[in-house]
């Protein structure tokens, strides 16, 4: 489930990559200007959420009078899914469902059962906050949902609300990944942003034991200079090594390969057994060189870029009455013209550029 087969292990060397398309060959796939395919594509639904956390979304800055979007500026799930099919032309083979939160988009499981009839797509898969879950884990699997990973920082409840900023009890997002687990949406990850000061504490062991205790993968991850509000600094960042290491102290842990080349966490096993854990190293071991990511904002701009000031404007060809044979030729352009790096070029400095906000293209 977590896996791609072994088609997919040809990421970064699409063998077709510059030769044209001949009788019985699969069309050419595009690469970016460093050599990498298009594989995922990680569609926001909403840039709405029902929790301000601190890093992501700061309530002085997304307060009551933030323009969110109106409805009619959202891509509808037959566009979605449109350029879903067009993506999946070009290599894309997992889905990735984000927001904001997408559980506050209405009737999210419809779009799911559209994605899942997508040709080429293997895996559809959401992050999301699980205080809407319990209700939605189950028409949601019955859809096609692949599987959910849980954004949770922490399980003291006074952390975990000043963390989230929320008035949703923390019971909530607990229901939420217990009825995950009974619906068959696993594996079931849980990733934990980790900065200095506010989690990264008893919270580390806590979330383990607790990934230990349920057969979870637990992933703990930088915290990271997206978007410009949350006021990042380096003195912020614990290193994922760090993190390893305190684990590895209380419960023995080996690395092991990655599910899939690219993988962005790297993943530990548990001596004893008890399942694994994980960490994204994404500022101290930037994983750009393997970067084969394409994220759709809830408007309808791709990015190519996590760390991206500007995404490219899909819907104003859709609504203008752009073929698929444009689109595809526009997002190829698009990939093809890619070189970002980001991770690999941060710098005190590039910390401070104009960049989109994650609760625009998810995480
Ligand atoms: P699967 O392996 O498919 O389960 O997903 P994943 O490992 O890609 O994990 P997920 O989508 O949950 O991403 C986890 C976190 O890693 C995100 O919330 C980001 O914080 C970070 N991340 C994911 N993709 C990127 C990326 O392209 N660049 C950077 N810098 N960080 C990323
Ligand atoms: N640094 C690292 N990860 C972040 N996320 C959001 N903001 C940050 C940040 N500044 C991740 C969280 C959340 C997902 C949507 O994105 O894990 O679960
Ligand atoms: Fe919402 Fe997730 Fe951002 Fe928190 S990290 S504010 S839950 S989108
Ligand atoms: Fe990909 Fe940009 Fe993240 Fe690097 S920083 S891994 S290029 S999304």
């Amino acid at each position: 489930m977590d896996h791609l087969d072994s088609t997919s292990r040809v990421w970064l060397k699409p063998g077709f990559a510059g030769s044209s398309a001949g009788e019985g060959r699969e069309p050419r796939m595009p690469v970016d200007r460093l050599g990498r395919a298009l594989r995922d594509v990680r569609i926001s639904v909403t840039d709405r959420c029902n929790f301000r956390c601190r890093y992501c979304m700061p309530r002085e800055v997304f307060g009551a009078d933030h323009p969110f979007l109106d409805r009619a500026e959202l891509l509808s799930f037959e566009e979605i899914t449109r350029l879903a099919r067009i993506i999946a032309r070009l290599g894309g083979r997992k889905i990735r469902l984000t927001g904001g939160e997408p559980l506050l988009r209405r009737d999210l499981e419809r779009l799911v059962e559209m994605l899942a009839g997508v040709e080429g797509i293997e895996d559809i898969a959401m992050t999301t906050n699980a205080s809407l879950l319990a209700a939605k884990a189950r028409p949601l699997r019955e859809a096609g949902l692949s599987r959910v990973t849980v954004s949770l920082d922490s399980l003291d409840p006074a952390t975990f609300a000043a963390v989230s900023d929320t008035q949703v009890p923390l019971a909530r997002v607990l229901e939420g990944i217990t009825a995950a687990h009974g619906a068959g949406l696993a594996p079931i990850k849980i990733n934990t942003v980790v900065k200095r000061g506010l989690n990264d504490g008893n919270d580390v062991l806590d979330l383990a034991a607790f990934g230990r205790e349920h057969s979870h993968t637990v992933r703990f991850i930088e915290y990271m200079d997206v978007g410009t509000t949350n006021g990042w600094h380096l003195d912020d960042v614990v290193p994922a090594r760090d993190i390893v290491a305190r684990i590895g102290e209380v419960w023995p842990i080996e690395p092991v390969d990655p599910n899939y080349p690219g993988e962005v966490a790297e993943r530990y096993r548990y001596l004893d057994g008890a399942g694994e854990v994980g960490v994204i190293a994404s500022v101290t071991q930037p994983f750009c060189s393997t970067c084969t990511r394409t994220r759709l904002s809830a408007q309808g701009e791709l990015f190519t870029c996590l760390f991206a000031s500007r995404g490219h404007d899909l819907r104003a060809r859709l609504r203008d009455g752009g073929t698929d044979d444009e689109l595809e030729r526009a997002i190829r352009g698009i990939w093809e013209s890619r070189s970002d790096r980001y991770s690999e070029l941060r710098t005190a400095e590039t910390a401070e550029l104009p960049k989109v906000e994650m609760s625009y293209i998810g995480g």
